[in-house]
């Protein structure tokens, strides 16, 4: 079975997207079968790699797999793309049961062939968020260097730990990334000892710095990997999956 990694965190612009995006591609450079699954309405994951949001959610239809595209820029990576349409949206979201056992389902049977799963969530702790946690294996949240970085995960955590406790389920931290590092700054320094006092080993060693190429590559429809491969954003990504790699 695949690690199907939840990137989560209730919050907008955390680096969520970003760190989907770039930790896809650099398993997928490193050898790992990997398929990027965009659950967020916005469709950022999809849009940044170069590709179209559908007009029907995949995990909608009947046969997923056979909606998902291979990334041609990099061999190994497949895109399950999102879709903006409202109703997909309500569909997925409604009837949480539903939504929950399809996706848990999906998981369970059509992902086989993969080594990672990376999910994409929107920037809340609705349902979608829930169904995806509950349907992986480990959960990956970025934190943002900045003011309030700790605010409101709080609940983010409760809703992590309840689907953890949830019959059959396998849900596990898989870390902490800091994004978005700015070593110039004490607040960023005050961030880092806060975050890593509180949650301790989970939290990666690598951190993701601040870097324009980072904030670029999406409008050329490519990952930092690809856009700008020698710079400090590119190695990072690089270095975090090495990390992810090794944490088993
Ligand atoms: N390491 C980074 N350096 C510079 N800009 C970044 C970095 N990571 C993310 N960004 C930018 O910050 C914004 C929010 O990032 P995004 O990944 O979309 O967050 P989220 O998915 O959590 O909402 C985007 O414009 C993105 O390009
Ligand atoms: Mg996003």
């Amino acid at each position: 079975m695949p690690r199907i990694m939840c990137v989560a965190n209730q919050k907008g612009g955390v680096g969520k997207t970003t760190t989907a995006i770039n930790l896809s591609v650099s398993l997928a450079l490193g050898g790992q079968h990997t398929l990027l699954i965009d659950l967020d309405p916005q469709c950022n994951a999809t849009t940044g790699l170069g590709h179209e949001a559908t007009d029907h959610h995949p995990l909608l239809t009947h046969l997923p797999l056979e909606h998902v595209l291979n990334d041609v820029t990099v061999e190994g990576l497949d895109v399950m793309p999102g879709s903006r349409r409202f109703d997909d949206i309500h569909s997925l979201a409604e009837g949480e049961a539903d939504a929950l056992v399809r996706i848990q389902r999906f998981f369970g049977e059509d992902v086989r062939e993969y080594d990672f799963v990376l999910i994409d969530c929107p920037p809340s702790l609705g349902v979608l968020t829930e169904a995806a946690l509950s349907g992986s294996t480990e959960v990956l949240m970025p934190i943002q260097c900045e003011y309030f970085a700790m605010e409101g995960l709080t609940q983010m955590i409760q809703v992590i730990r309840r689907v953890m406790q949830q019959p059959g389920n396998q849900l596990e931290f898989g870390g902490i990334v800091l994004t978005m590092y700015d070593h110039s700054l004490e607040l960023t320094h005050e961030v880092d000892a806060e975050v890593r006092d509180f949650f301790g080993d989970i939290v990666f060693d690598t951190v993701v710095p601040r870097d324009v190429s980072v904030s670029e590559a999406p409008s050329y429809g490519r990952s930092v990997l690809q856009y700008a491969p020698r710079s400090r954003g590119a190695r990072s990504y690089v270095e975090l999956c090495m990390e992810v790699l090794d944490r088993v």
